[in-house]
């Protein structure tokens, strides 16, 4: 038997139309587990849930257009998933965005939406499948945070504030869920080559890989991997954890 055999079970991913959310998608599918997936980019989600459906025949896979930033709308596209699957088990909290500028440019807009997404998103995400959970008295929560939610960076002040933010829901949740059977636990990627940090100046990639002890960006992959352990049975006995996932990056 294998450890990563999610048959019969549903994972939801938000950001799931491309980069790490959709490699998490297609690991998560290809070790059987069915896919209900949520993003705000309509068209990029259609295409991967396609892909994926052609892919991976075997299970059943779901999509829902979504801004996770809007409780209502999370909380009706849950109703919706649970009327489909009866069913969550793992929850993978990925989306997210920058708005990158430095302290004394950085406006309030920029500020909000960022805490938006990737804060009260993460919140919405996380409180309305809880709920099912609860009923369920089982499942894996898993967050995708980030290192600079750990160290901080220049120019991202609000990106690093919200990924801290995940990372303390992350405890709270833990410590609040953990006597039904569910585990809630945070990944913090280091350097990932995606589109998120494609048009990074060639300096700041440069200075990223320099300080990256293991000499590679990492792998949309590298994340997936790290999320199949947490979402497995491997993982029952850790939670309010952050696991680190950056080559090196944050020693
Ligand atoms: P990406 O930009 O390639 O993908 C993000 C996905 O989230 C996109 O499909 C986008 O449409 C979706 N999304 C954005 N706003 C949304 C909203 N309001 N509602 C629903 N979906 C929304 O980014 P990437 O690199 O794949 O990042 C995934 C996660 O990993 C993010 O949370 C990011 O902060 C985190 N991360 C990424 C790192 C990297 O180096 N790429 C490093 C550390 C963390």
């Amino acid at each position: 038997m294998s450890y990563f055999d999610f048959t019969g079970k549903v994972a939801l991913v938000t950001g799931a139309s491309r980069g790490i959310g959709k490699e998490i998608s297609s690991a998560l599918c290809k070790h059987n587990s069915n896919l209900a997936l949520v993003d705000i980019d309509e068209l990029g989600l259609k295409k991967t849930a396609e892909e994926l459906r052609d892919k991976y025949p075997n299970v059943k896979i779901i999509y829902y257009q979504l801004d996770i930033s809007n409780e209502s709308k999370v909380q009706e596209t849950i109703s919706l998933i649970e009327r489909e699957f009866g069913r969550i088990d793992i929850l993978v909290n990925n989306a997210g965005i920058v708005r990158d500028n430095l302290i004394v440019r950085l406006t309030q807009k920029d500020w909000q939406d960022v805490l938006n997404v990737n804060l009260s998103g993460t919140f919405y995400m996380l409180k309305y499948t809880a709920k099912l959970m609860l009923k369920m008295r089982s499942g894996k929560i898993i967050n995708i945070a980030s290192v600079i939610g750990l160290t901080g960076n220049i120019g991202q002040a609000n990106y690093g504030v919200s990924k801290a933010g995940v990372i303390n829901l992350t405890k709270t949740a833990a410590k609040e869920l953990a006597s039904r059977g569910i585990t809630v636990n945070a990944i913090a990627p280091g350097f990932i080559d995606t589109d998120m940090t494609k048009n990074l100046p060639e300096e700041v990639k440069r200075e990223m890989l320099e300080r990256t002890y293991l000499k590679r960006a990492g792998t949309p992959q590298d994340i997936a991997n790290a999320v199949l352990f947490l979402a497995s049975s491997l993982s029952d006995y850790i939670t309010g954890q952050v696991i680190v996932v950056d080559g090196g990056l944050s020693l």
